[in-house]
């Protein structure tokens, strides 16, 4: 039964397992959200494909892996709607339907197109399913008549787009759907070990889960601030990933400490390392535990996906109801 409480939509594409950037950069908004509203959340599998039709092969096995990680991060299936795009057919639907009313001046105008159509060159992205990107992105939200969409700043311009197609909707059939607003994650900043951008193209990650032991490698071989190359030189927190860290695991008294004795050179990098590895180890040894234990139960994972699934598609075939009687379909 539908409930009062606002609906939230938001889907990753499946690219295998997840670290600390998709963490803190989503995941754990995710996370918070399915206390006070009802979530859905979903492995854009078909989205994968609109960039790479050709490696069909990772997908499934990246999609298991980012649900195990998921749940590990604090996702309760109990509570939130876990489902696979591909899996609820209705989807498609919509997005053939919103595709007669979508102009093409829309989708080539939209800057993150424009963007990866300009600068992607190793890559075949003349094409119609990549340009329909945004229109498959709103069937997957208003598919669910979700009013908030949690996503970072660079799919802001796909939320323009699909409230503007929401309304075109709207205004030519009925009013069927709300006009969803993104929920901006405040993004907490995470960059990798080499103090580019974290990204597992980079090899610079931190995995979610990775053992304590492990993370402490990665961190103690991390590069800091540049400028700061003695014991005694002065540094700038705010040029380096590890205080990026330190303020989103340590205590905020923790976090003062470290940044006025970078400053200072009161502490050397080796001390602030240690000192984050304090919180950041335990936390990654506490989703090490889960993600093992889920993945010592085979079959599990993919049981409450599919349940997850059921539970899409049934909600979903309610709203294709009201589509077709709003088309008179
Ligand atoms: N485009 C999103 C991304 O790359 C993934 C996505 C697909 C999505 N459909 C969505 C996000 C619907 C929110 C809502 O991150
Ligand atoms: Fe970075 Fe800490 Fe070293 Fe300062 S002391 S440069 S915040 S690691």
């Amino acid at each position: 039964m539908p409930s009062a409480r606002p609906l939230v939509v938001s889907g990753m594409r499946p690219t295998g397992r997840l670290h600390l950037g998709h963490l803190h950069g989503a995941l754990a908004n995710w996370v918070k959200l399915q206390e006070e509203n009802d979530c859905y959340y979903f492995s854009a599998d078909w989205h994968a494909l609109t960039t790479s039709y050709d490696r069909t092969e990772d997908i499934k096995k990246a999609e298991r892996e980012m649900f195990v990680d998921f749940i590990a991060a604090g996702i309760d299936p109990q509570k939130s709607t876990l489902f696979v795009q591909s899996q609820v057919k209705e989807h498609a639907e919509l997005y053939l339907l919103l595709g007669m009313i979508t102009p093409l001046g829309w989708l080539e105008r939209s800057p993150s197109y424009k963007e990866m159509r300009e600068n992607i060159t190793d890559r075949e992205l003349a094409l119609y399913g990549f340009l329909g990107y945004p229109v498959l992105m709103t069937a997957d939200i208003i598919l669910y008549k979700a009013t908030r969409v949690p996503v970072g700043a660079d799919q802001v311009s796909h939320l323009e787009l699909c409230r503007e197609i929401a309304r075109r909707f709207n205004f030519q059939y009925g009013n069927v759907f709300p006009e969803p607003q993104p929920l901006l994650t405040e993004a907490a900043k995470v960059v990798g070990t080499d103090g580019r951008k974290m990204s597992k193209s980079y090899g610079n990650s931190i995995e979610l889960g990775e053992s304590a032991e492990s993370t402490a490698k990665k961190v103690m071989g991390a590069v800091t601030d540049p400028a700061r190359k003695l014991r005694k030189d002065p540094g700038n927190p705010d040029v380096c990933g590890i205080f990026y860290l330190h303020k989103i695991y340590s205590a905020p008294a923790d976090v003062a400490w470290v940044d006025q004795n970078c400053r200072t050179a009161g502490i050397g990098c080796v001390d602030c390392k240690k000192k984050l590895l304090e919180k950041l180890g335990p936390d990654q040894e506490r989703m090490r535990a889960r993600r093992e234990a889920l993945l010592a139960r085979p079959g599990e994972v993919e049981e409450l996906v599919q349940l997850g699934t059921q539970k899409a598609r049934a909600a979903a075939a309610r709203t294709m109801e009201e589509v077709r009687a709003a088309m008179k379909l």
